[in-house]
């Protein structure tokens, strides 16, 4: 069934992606499933972190029978320490560093993608999360911050710190989101590491996916922003392997629609709530042409509260999907 050995990693994995992949999004996604484990956008272990409170942000069933790794952002080793330790008590399957976000109210800190400033730094770090732990620590990463003078060392240090396995998001943290993933980053990593390589950035469509694992030899897929324009995604890439076909049904884009609205905190305003349901259809209205085209119809809609905008937008959605 799996196109390769993936050595250990998960095959297809849901990307963390704060605001909008949070954890109405990520109960949507399992709904529809189709991906083999998830990791939890990051909770941030600021340097006075009461890791006890702090952890209970991580629900380890969120996602029923799908793993859900906790993922920790910090730059402070034995407060990292403690907060692994406490989500392992939590339940997590797998601690994931986040070594990649670019927020500048992060980076401030010297955590996120800082930490590729200085890779015995971030040795230092991943070390002490991999020895507070009995389960897996992983490690995600940019390919480095002002540029990729570092790259090798950062894998490396990584690497012997004792982590699982790496991802490798193959941007730096200075282009942000917009230069196209350097995939041939990924495949030199692939080269150069003996840990498995989990390779994410710009998969949209199966051929994407086909794509970088050709190109890179990478053991496993991560994807983000492409699940949330085409939930159906991960299926459609595991239909290719295992040739069983796969047709999405708008039934299942429903039931999609009536998990994320449930999971919605019942205390948020409706305001809030109609913009939480612009954000994600902003991403399923980019997946063709046709829907393109009304994107900014649905975006600038003054519906007064999500049914209303619901009945509004979904005729459009159905129309453009061809369902
Ligand atoms: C809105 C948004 C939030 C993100 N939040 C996180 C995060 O919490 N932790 C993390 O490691 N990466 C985060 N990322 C990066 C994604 O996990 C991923 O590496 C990146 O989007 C590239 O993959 P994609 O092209 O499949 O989206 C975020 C990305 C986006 C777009």
């Amino acid at each position: 069934m799996l196109p390769k050995d993936c050595h250990g990693t998960p095959f297809l994995q849901l990307a963390p992606m704060e605001g909008v992949g949070d954890r109405c999004f990520r109960k949507a996604m399992a709904s529809i499933g189709g991906f083999d484990e998830a990791v939890r956008d990051f909770l941030r272990v600021p340097r006075n972190a009461h890791v006890y409170s702090l952890a209970k942000g991580y629900e380890a069933e969120e996602l029923g029978a799908i793993p859900l790794a906790a993922q920790l952002m910090g730059s402070d080793p034995e407060l990292m320490a403690a907060m692994a330790r406490q989500m392992q008590k939590r339940g997590a399957p797998r601690i994931d560093l986040n070594c990649g976000c670019p927020s500048n109210t992060v980076t401030g800190r010297g955590a996120g993608s800082s930490l590729l400033k200085d890779p015995d730094f971030l040795h230092e770090v991943a070390k002490a999360v991999v020895q507070a732990v009995t389960i897996p620590v992983t490690l995600k990463m940019r390919s480095g911050y002002e540029d990729t003078s570092l790259f090798l060392e950062n894998l490396s240090a990584a690497q012997e710190s004792g982590v699982r396995y790496i991802t490798l998001h193959p941007r730096t943290k200075v282009d942000g989101y917009g230069p196209p993933a350097r995939w041939d980053l990924i495949a030199e990593a692939k080269a150069y590491l003996k840990i498995p390589l989990v390779g994410n950035g710009d998969i949209l469509t199966v051929q994407d996916a086909l794509d970088m694992l050709r190109q890179t030899n990478c053991d496993g897929l991560m994807i983000g922003r492409g699940s949330i324009i085409n939930p159906f995604l991960f299926h459609e890439i595991k239909a290719h392997f295992s040739k069983t076909p796969y047709t999405p049904t708008w039934e299942a884009l429903l039931g999609y629609f009536k998990t994320y609205i449930a999971a919605i905190a019942p205390d948020m305003s409706m305001r809030v709530r109609v913009n939480k349901m612009k954000q994600l259809m902003s991403f399923l209205f980019k997946k063709t042409p046709a829907l393109m085209e009304r994107r900014q119809t649905i975006l600038t809609s003054s519906c007064p509260d999500l049914d209303s905008f619901m009945e509004f937008s979904l005729p459009l959605l159905k129309e453009g999907l061809c369902f």
